[in-house]
């Protein structure tokens, strides 16, 4: 069988740019002690030695800590950007330049080289593969499945140059698969169900030590400071309305709260609407919401959130922004079937005329933290990403004995990346006694 033909070692936008993602990525290391533990120990053991993995991933300063991490560790990575917006130019160059990572992302890039960049990471036939919103591993199922038509067209026409057994070793070479965030494990999930699930998944987005710090405290912060940077508009009297209350939402609520924000949660699930009101939120229906916000932001992972009916109810000069995965969120294709527009107002503000009232889309509807700010901090990917770099190396030790499921990362790995963290802030806590382990363990001890 003749090999697939490998792309390009790259595709950035300047490599002159490689010294400025130098530093930016140093910053990051600071705040990453435990990905910095974690690529010490893979420089020493080698656990992904030979392997080739492919990733589409936010291309930023803390990505970059994680790449040179999986290289240490002894993997070939090729890096793909998992959204247009999302891209740091010069972090790119860097891991391009000094590191080998074969990178192909460019910031503002267009639906065609998106996908084609996706196209360059599967031309790398990776033997793992990490998402963030499953674009590469969706990409690889409809290759399996021969549904080519679903493939966005820069990827249907490579996989049509493939011979049959070179697209089944495509995929059959995958030993697994690791998934970043909420969205790309409910699509996983929906694979899985519908059995047509490859190879195994690491949900790395429902380990705890993800999900309950990285959506909540990485998101709440960045959203924010996503929407600061865009429109500099005064939080404090504000109304901010967030919709959907998961570990983002509450991130976010929480945030514009503190920033003296009066803040109206919207929810479809009647606990978590009664957590936030709990939580000593507004809660309401979206359609009531809309006649008062001034800022919305959603945060559902869901479709036509905010729709066109309550476009038009907002007031005048009301800005709608989205930190959900996907520009799904907000139904960007109904309001430029009706209104005037879009009219850039900054960079990242788009005016939008819809019955004479102005509307501001931040970031077409992608997600802001990314589009118009860096992302998460450093800090707190450093528990994401020392997930992903575990969850890596546990799929080379024991993926041949995982069924072809969405699997979470042993608990122990959980409890691990925390102690390394609490220890990294220098925090030590209590342990049990034996005393009260036995206490724990047993059923005979009342009052
Ligand atoms: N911006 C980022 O950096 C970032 C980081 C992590 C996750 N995400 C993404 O953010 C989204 C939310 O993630 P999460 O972890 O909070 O998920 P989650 O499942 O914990 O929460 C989503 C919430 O939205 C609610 N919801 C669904 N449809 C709704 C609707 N029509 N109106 C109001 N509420 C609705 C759900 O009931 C749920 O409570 C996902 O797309 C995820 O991938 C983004």
């Amino acid at each position: 069988m003749t090999a697939v033909k490998t792309d390009p070692s790259h595709d950035v936008r300047d490599l002159r740019l490689a010294d400025e993602g130098r530093r930016r990525t140093e910053w990051a290391e600071r705040f990453m002690p435990v990905v910095r533990q974690i690529r010490e120990r893979f420089a020493q053991e080698q656990p992904l030695q030979g392997k080739r993995l492919s990733a589409c991933l936010h291309v930023t300063s803390e990505t970059a800590n994680l790449a040179i991490t999986l290289q240490e560790g002894g993997a070939d990575v090729a890096l793909c950007a998992s959204n247009p917006l999302s891209t740091q130019d010069d972090v790119a160059a860097y891991l391009a330049r000094d590191h080998g990572v074969k990178v192909y992302a460019i910031k503002g890039e267009s639906n065609e080289s998106y996908y084609r960049h996706i196209q360059q990471a599967l031309a790398h036939q990776p033997d793992l593969t990490m998402d963030d919103g499953a674009d590469l591993v969706s990409a690889l199922h409809m290759i399996a499945l021969q549904r080519l038509d679903d493939l966005a067209p820069p990827v249907r026409s490579w996989v049509e140059t493939l011979s049959a057994s070179q697209r089944q070793r495509l995929v059959s070479g995958v030993i697994g698969s690791t998934e970043e965030t909420t969205t790309g494990v409910i699509r996983l999930k929906a694979m899985a169900q519908d059995g047509v699930l490859q190879f195994p998944v690491i949900a790395v987005n429902d380990s705890q030590t993800k999900h309950l710090f990285d959506n909540r405290y990485g998101t709440g912060q960045s959203t924010i400071d996503g929407i600061l940077r865009a429109t500099n508009v005064l939080m404090a009297g504000s109304t901010v309305v967030v919709a959907g209350y998961g570990w983002c939402g509450r991130g976010v609520a929480m945030r514009a709260r503190g920033a003296g924000a009066d803040v109206i949660v919207t929810e479809v699930d009647p606990l978590r609407a009664l957590e936030a009101r709990m939580d000593g939120y507004r809660v309401m229906p979206l359609g009531e919401a809309a006649l008062v916000g001034d800022l919305f932001v959603t945060l559902t992972g869901n479709l036509h959130v905010i729709r066109l009916q309550h476009l038009r109810a907002m007031k005048d000069g009301a800005i709608i922004a989205n930190a959900g995965h996907f520009n799904v969120e907000i139904d960007l294709e109904g309001l430029a079937q009706v209104a005037k527009g879009p009219k850039p107002a900054r960079p990242f503000v788009e005016e939008w005329v819809l019955d004479g009232k102005r509307l501001y889309v931040l970031g077409e509807g992608r997600l802001i933290n990314l589009a118009a700010a860096e992302g998460h901090p450093a800090s707190v990917m450093d528990l994401s990403f020392a997930n992903q770099a575990l969850a890596a190396e546990h799929l080379v030790r024991h993926g041949g004995s995982l069924t072809k499921a969405v699997h979470r990362i042993p608990g122990e790995i959980d409890q691990r990346v925390a102690r390394l963290k609490l220890a990294a802030m220098g925090i030590a806590i209590d342990s049990l006694t034996p005393e009260q382990q036995q206490y724990l363990a047993s059923w005979e001890a009342g009052t």
